[in-house]
């Protein structure tokens, strides 16, 4: 058995060979058929003759049969690829029902039957694509001497506010899915100084919007002895790396999903703004904050909408930093020349918006208990956290990333419930 990334790479004209896979196109021309087939590797295009051992079988494939087929590889330019495989006898495997599921249907539909829907070439190159993109993230993570590392998932503080939190039964306790695995990661910076994991968060969003959901995967970082420019040159250096070399490695099937896909390149630095200079862009590119009609003042978030339209506008993967305290979580560390803002940044891109979240954290423990006191936590079942303030505390800082928001980016989909396999959002939950 040979996969057909093999034939592509190393088959030569004549070559017996014998591959498996589905048949995802049945052609008929005047005295053959074309098979577009895919085993995973790839696609190829098997010519059979319709003679009278073949024509059984062809009349019984549809799109979706399972077979194996023997054959000789052709040199034919005219193939894609410029390679087929003259089939001498196939063996059906298992029959396919015609499926009748049009890609223009419904949300309702096109999810109900997502088992299905995931095998058509757009969504199949989303999540190849997904896989790659993790693959790279890692390397950049490895290449930088981080550990990775794997929190718990079910967990008994908040991290990032109540509002949006799955609660459960625990062994009759209260509990919570994780919405960050930051606080984990900040107590493993004494061990490993850089760590990182790519873990499940999860949200109870309400509003269906096309960037939210329920469950996504989050790529969260935390480093040791760090300065805030240092973690933004990492988050940077992430999403630089990771883009580019998808760009390099794979932009086959980048360009296939993304036709303007050159415009993703990113080798300028990104642009570090303070939240009170973005206000004032914001403002000064004519939108209003639809909540009171009026241009926005300092110490008001900028509506999605609005902030999508303005990078939409500007093109290019843009920090905002210095958020003011009032407006973040408890845990960042106030500026040292304005204790009112905060060592934070938000990364905005094209076609999305925020796709990263980040931080110094306040590694004080007189600081953080001030905060915790006016953020309204209990402290006492935070002990832990506050512990790494009194065992050897040090400035560190780190970062959150909405994979599927970056995927949605560089495969250019319009909707993040198509840049996972089964997405959960309200009223998802089958498959
Ligand atoms: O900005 P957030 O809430 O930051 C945190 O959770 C930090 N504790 C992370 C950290 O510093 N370790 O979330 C980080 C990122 C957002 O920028 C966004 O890309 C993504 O997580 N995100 C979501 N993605 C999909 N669906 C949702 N409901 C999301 N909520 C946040």
């Amino acid at each position: 058995m040979i996969s057909i990334t093999d034939i592509f790479s190393c088959a030569k004209d004549g070559d017996n060979v014998e591959l498996n896979g589905w048949v995802q196109r049945k052609t008929k021309m005047k005295d053959q058929t074309f098979l577009k087939l895919r085993d995973g590797s790839g696609t190829m295009q098997i010519s059979v003759k319709r003679n009278d051992d073949m024509r059984d079988t062809l009349a019984r494939i549809t799109t979706e049969t399972s077979v194996v087929i023997s054959g000789n590889v052709v040199i034919d330019e005219r193939a894609p690829g410029g390679k087929e495989v003259h089939a001498s006898k196939i063996n059906i495997i298992g029959d396919s029902k015609p499926i009748q599921i049009n890609k223009d249907a419904g949300i309702h539909t096109l999810f109900e039957n997502r088992h299905i829907v995931i095998r058509e070439s757009r969504l199949s190159n989303v999540m190849r694509l997904r896989s790659y993109m993790d693959d790279i993230m890692r390397e950049y993570f490895r290449l930088n001497e981080f550990i990775s590392v794997t929190p718990p998932t079910i967990i008994g503080q908040e991290v990032e506010g109540g509002a949006t939190l799955f609660r459960l039964k625990y062994h009759g306790e209260d509990a919570y899915l994780t919405q960050s695995s930051q606080l984990y990661l900040e107590s493993i910076v004494p061990v490993f100084k850089q760590v990182y994991c790519i873990m499940p968060s999860f949200r109870q969003e309400n509003s269906n919007t096309r960037r939210h959901l329920s469950e996504y995967t989050h790529v969260e970082a935390e480093l040791g002895f760090i300065t805030f420019d240092e973690l933004l040159d990492c988050i940077e250096g992430l999403i630089k790396y990771t883009v580019n070399t998808l760009l390099s490695k794979h932009k086959d099937i980048v360009k296939q999903l993304n036709d303007k896909y050159e415009y993703l390149k990113c080798d300028e630095p990104f642009e570090r703004v303070p939240y009170s200079q973005f206000i004032k862009m914001i403002n000064d590119a004519g939108y209003l904050n639809p909540e009171t009609n009026k241009p926005y003042i300092y110490g008001e978030d900028v509506t999605e909408s609005i902030e999508r339209k303005f990078i939409d506008n500007y093109g290019k993967c843009m920090f905002v930093t210095r958020f003011p305290a009032k407006m973040k979580a408890f845990y960042m560390q106030p500026c040292e020349d304005n204790p009112d803002e905060t060592e934070s940044a938000d990364l905005l891109i094209p076609n999305v918006g925020e796709v990263v979240g980040g931080s110094m954290r306040i590694w004080d423990k007189d600081l953080l208990l001030k905060k915790m006191d006016e953020f309204g936590l209990d402290k006492a079942s935070y002990q832990w956290y506050i512990d790494q303030r009194i065992y050897g505390s040090v400035p560190h800082g780190g970062f959150g990333l909405g994979f599927e928001r970056l995927l949605m980016w560089v495969a250019n989909q319009d909707h993040i419930k198509d840049c996972c396999l089964y997405p959960r959002a309200k009223g998802q939950l089958i498959p």
